[in-house]
């Protein structure tokens, strides 16, 4: 079977940068509750006229260069993300023609903010089957425009942004295994009540308070806490590898502690980890695609390092790969 590996990373964020003693003056925390409870000191806030598609569109390019592909060469683009700009077409359509990638076939993932890992693993399997040649995955939220900034226990959490990634062939090492789980159960824990077509027209398309994120945060910190190590055992246990091969672990960036729980469960050190939630808080579906490309570019992957990424997020879902990182010798170009 054909491996898929990870050709370039790209990212994009806004300039706005909203920081804890910014929320201090909208709502009643501090700045010692935010970075106790989460670890996070600031976020970014997409301005009033950038779409999803924008931000998408921005790391797709940088992906691009790092990969040294072009559009058109792309096949496939799979955009995850819970704020698409329009209910249709999909965003992933938008992206598509801000870059002119007119081979590629284009559709929109909805995993929460284990997003990025499931559109990683369909984009894995995607090159593996020979369906695709080049796929271009995009994780982007703009969770700014769906957060209630009058409720502390979530507006304190959140930001914009997007990560990318370019996956192509590869001759060994790439995407080890792959694995996703959900529990709809779970959906009342973590929801935006209003759904393009939830409501009738008589009843609004934006009835009051219904357009927000609804969060039982105890609970998904609880569940976040399990799934977080459950999910990258398994996926460790799936690449025939154990957590002392970890190179780099680099898991969805929602809260410090729950990333530190999930360090401890794989007894990984620090320097095994890869943090930046305190710089832009919990970018949902864009947050591991982001860390991978900040990874990257400071030089903390190289080739030959396995890597882990975990996810979880609303749904309830979760996700995790492990991979080989691959250079640019490795790319299969036939
Ligand atoms: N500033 C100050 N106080 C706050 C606050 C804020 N921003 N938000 C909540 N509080 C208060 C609560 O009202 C509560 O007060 P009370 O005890 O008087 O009722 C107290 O702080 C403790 O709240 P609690 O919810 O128990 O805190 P916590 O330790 O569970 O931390 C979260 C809250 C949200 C940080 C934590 O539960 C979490 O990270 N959950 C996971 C969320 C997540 O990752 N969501 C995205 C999934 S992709």
């Amino acid at each position: 079977m054909r491996k898929a590996g990870i050709w370039g990373v790209g990212r994009a964020l806004p300039e706005r940068v909203l920081t804890n003693a910014d929320l201090e003056r909208m709502v009643d925390t501090s700045d010692e509750w935010i970075t106790t409870r989460t670890g996070i000191k600031e976020r970014r806030i997409a301005a009033s006229n950038d779409t999803a598609a924008d931000l998408a569109s921005e790391a797709a390019k940088a992906a691009l260069a790092d990969a040294d592909v072009t559009a058109d060469e792309i096949d496939m683009i799979i955009v995850a993300t819970v704020t698409p700009d329009m209910p249709f077409p999909a965003t992933s359509c938008l992206v598509q023609a801000q870059l002119g990638a007119q081979n590629s076939a284009a559709f929109d993932l909805s995993a929460g903010c284990s997003g990025f890992i499931y559109a990683l693993a369909m984009a894995a399997s995607c090159i593996e089957s020979g369906l695709s040649r080049r796929v271009l995955v995009i994780g982007v939220d703009i969770l700014s425009r769906i957060t209630d900034w009058s409720d502390r226990t979530t507006c304190v959490l959140f930001g914009d942004g997007a990560g990318a990634c370019v996956v192509g062939p590869v001759s060994r090492g790439g995407i080890l295994a792959t694995y996703m789980g959900a529990d709809g159960t779970g959906g009342d824990k973590l929801y935006v009540p209003t759904a393009y077509f939830r409501y009738s027209p008589s009843e609004g398309t934006r009835p009051a308070k219904k357009h927000h994120i609804y969060m039982a945060g105890n609970e998904v910190f609880k569940f976040a806490v399990r799934i977080m190590g459950d999910a990258s055992l398994e996926v460790l246990r799936r690449a025939g590898l154990s957590s002392e091969d970890i190179a780099l672990f680099i898991p969805h960036q929602a809260n410090i502690r729950i990333i530190d729980a999930a360090a401890k469960r794989l007894g990984l050190s620090s320097e095994h980890v890869f943090v930046n939630v305190h710089k832009y808080g919990n970018t949902s579906a864009a947050s591991i695609g982001i860390a991978l490309s900040e990874a990257v570019d400071q030089g903390r992957v190289n080739p030959g390092d396995r890597l882990v990424l975990v996810g979880f997020g609303a749904g309830l879902t979760w996700g995790a790969v492990a991979l080989e990182w691959t250079g640019i010798k490795e790319r299969d170009l036939a």
